[in-house]
């Protein structure tokens, strides 16, 4: 009797697809582990360390005893510290109240969505697009409605796009710039004039900024720098990306002053409050002379963007676009295959080169796009390697 049973889980859960690149990278430590050389280029984290100043911040933090909760919305000094930072940076103005701490800009996508989103609603996005935003729509009952983008409009959604693909039931829209899987960056004034279409229709633009700072061949920019913005506009950043912050579950939305009581509440209830020896790493890394190193990397990643480019294009399979952020490079391998897990699959087996399937992020063209991520440094050897699976496919 009692073995037929069942303890079912939630249909929302039971529905959550995984994040593919993690199967892959599963699959390449295993073979790592076999005694085979392996190069990643799946990750999609910085291959850098933290910089020394944060461990060294977050260590004497600990000392003193900080290592309590601080409030839910963050420690007053970061929130300072960063609207600060907003201003030398991006030379725009950031009121601190504005600012909310979470950990990891993973809890600022909640938190927000869980504020504005009711079952049934609608969130546009493109396609392809950071997996897990689609997955938080779905935990709440929401929907999310995919846009197809392509090379043309640098793969983002546009003001044309949206007018095309309104709907009175969207509240709202998903982007990011540089982007993840494609490191293509939306103009600001293409971000103004699609903030201004949805203001008029009352729904919401968020704008990912996570890898802002890693921009190459032209200045970080954020869009709160335009003091003309309508206020319907919300912010995501975090200090994994160009901070080199990934393991201190460390992020941050700016939000219009409307939204921070309800995301107090909702950070209260969800976590209580960002991780205490993260918090004060961070006041840190924030310092002018951190800043230097992170030039140096970002100097760093231009350059591997660039040798990536330049080695596919020799090996004759060049890209459609150079990306201009981030550390992803979005491939078409439609020449090749239809199936990008198989692909991979076999990549890896064959060559022991490790990318993530486009199908991670997005089903419209997934199957026909792999991404690659320049958190290696072995680039020339890497494309050799799938140079010569490409010619054994042949
Ligand atoms: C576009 C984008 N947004 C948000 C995140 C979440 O990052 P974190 O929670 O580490 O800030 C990622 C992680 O890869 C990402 O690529």
């Amino acid at each position: 009797m009692l073995n037929s049973i069942t303890f079912p889980l939630s249909q929302t859960a039971a529905e959550l697809a995984p994040f593919r690149v993690m199967k892959i990278l599963g699959e390449a430590k295993a073979l790592q582990a076999q005694g085979r050389d392996i190069i990643h280029m799946e990750i999609g984290e910085p291959d850098f360390p933290s910089p020394d100043c944060v461990a060294e911040a977050a260590y004497q933090a600990t000392k003193q005893g900080l290592t309590h909760y601080t409030p839910s919305l963050g420690l007053p000094a970061l929130r300072q510290k960063l609207a600060e930072f907003y201003g030398y940076f991006y030379h725009a103005e950031v009121n601190p109240k504005q600012i909310v701490i979470t950990p990891g800009s993973s809890s600022a996508l909640q938190l927000v969505l869980t504020a504005l989103l009711n079952p049934g609603d609608k969130v546009l996005m493109p396609d392809p697009t950071y997996p897990c935003n689609r997955q938080f729509v779905h935990l709440l009952h929401a929907q999310s409605v995919a846009v197809p983008v392509d090379e043309h409009s640098h793969y983002q959604l546009t003001l044309s796009l949206l007018e095309k693909h309104w709907q009175p039931q969207v509240r709202l829209v998903m982007v990011a710039s540089p982007a993840n899987p494609t490191g293509t960056l939306i103009e600001a004034q293409e971000l103004q004039a699609m903030a201004h279409f949805l203001a008029a229709r009352g729904a919401y633009l968020l704008v990912d900024e996570i890898y802002q700072g890693l921009v190459y061949q032209r200045p970080a920019e954020s869009l709160l720098a335009d003091k003309t913005l309508p206020k319907n506009v919300i912010v995501i950043n975090s200090f994994s990306k160009f901070f080199g912050m990934t393991g201190w579950r460390l992020g941050w939305c700016v939000v219009p002053s409307a939204l921070v009581e309800v995301l107090d509440r909702l950070a209260q209830n969800l976590y209580l409050s960002a991780p205490t020896p993260s918090q004060y790493g961070a006041l840190a890394v924030l310092e002018p002379n951190a800043l230097v190193e992170l030039e140096e990397r970002r100097q760093q990643f231009q350059a591997r963007r660039d040798r990536l480019y330049q080695a596919m294009q020799q090996a004759g399979f060049a890209p459609k676009i150079l990306p201009q952020g981030a550390f992803y490079l979005y491939w078409d391998i439609s020449r090749w295959s239809q199936d990008s897990e198989t692909f991979c699959r076999q990549l890896l087996l064959q060559q022991g080169v490790a990318l993530t399937p486009g199908t991670d992020f997005g089903l419209q063209q997934g199957h026909t796009h792999v991404r690659l991520a320049y958190t290696n440094d072995r680039i020339e050897e890497a494309v050799e390697r799938i140079a010569a699976f490409l010619a054994s496919l042949s």
